[in-house]
């Protein structure tokens, strides 16, 4: 059977560590990363509750909601990634990771809190989208706040059609998902830049009416969207505040 499309970051993270470079996606250290999340967990109040996080790559968010005081499970479908956070989070007993898909599986557990930094912009096609939107709020408890953070966002220009295929997205877009391109990250050893050939991975991006529609489809209430500034991570991006609501 053919690899599903959005297992792309397995193979850019092999690359990325073969290169020596330390990691590829969000730091502990992020200032902005760090800030949202501690006034989330204030907010509603999730020091020593459970929180999952989809999409949770290397574990940075797992260092810091630790750090926080929360129980924290990550999951991702990148074993290297899986293998890196599990490293990471060695020292924090109440941190455990997992190797998941979360399109095609669920987890059992009902948790107080879900976050999703930068996971959800990967699924392109719309029943992908739809069905890890159906998991993230069934591994929910009622009224639990979900949080996606820095997802791909424009203001307009977003394409309003329904996509079915990766191969339709990447007519759509023109993107090129093959050829791979010379990025820069830093090396783990002298803290300097290596260099290393990783091709494009599919993501979509959405307006706010957009992200809005399919959230409330789910069940889900929106209660903040806040356009975030250009940052290392990515150059257009929102984060969207959503709840568990009681129906
Ligand atoms: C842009 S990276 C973000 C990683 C991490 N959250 C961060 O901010 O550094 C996107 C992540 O989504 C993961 N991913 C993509 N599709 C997935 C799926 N179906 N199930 C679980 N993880 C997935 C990738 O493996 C990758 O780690």
């Amino acid at each position: 059977m053919n690899e599903p499309y959005y297992l792309a970051y397995e193979k850019r993270y092999q690359a990325v560590y073969s290169a020596g470079a330390e990691r590829w996606g969000h730091s502990p250290d992020d200032e902005v990363l760090y800030h949202t999340l501690k006034s989330w967990v204030e907010e509603n109040h999730l020091q020593g509750k459970s929180i999952i996080e989809y999409a949770c790559g290397e574990g940075a968010c797992g260092v810091i909601l630790s750090e926080l005081g929360c129980n924290y499970h990550g999951v991702d479908i990148s074993p290297a990634a899986i293998e890196k956070s599990k490293k990471l989070l060695e020292k924090y007993p109440n941190a455990t990771v997992e190797v998941l898909d979360m399109v095609k599986e669920s987890v059992k557990e009902k948790f107080d809190g879900a976050l999703d930094c930068m996971g959800f912009h990967m699924l392109v096609t719309d029943n992908d989208r739809e069905l890890y939107l159906k998991n993230a709020y069934h591994s929910l408890k009622e009224n639990a706040p979900m949080l996606f953070f820095r997802e791909s966002y424009r203001k307009d220009g977003t394409h309003h059609g329904v996509v079915n295929s990766v191969e339709e997205w990447a007519q759509i877009t023109g993107d090129d998902y093959k050829t791979p391109q010379l990025r820069q990250v830093r090396s783990s050893d002298n803290g300097g830049i290596v260099e290393v050939l990783v091709p494009f991975v599919p993501a979509r991006a959405k307006d706010r009416n957009g992200y809005i529609e399919e959230f409330k489809n789910i069940g889900f209430a929106v209660e903040k969207f806040i356009e975030m500034d250009v940052s290392i991570s990515i150059s257009y991006s929102a984060s969207i505040y959503v709840r568990k609501a009681v129906r």
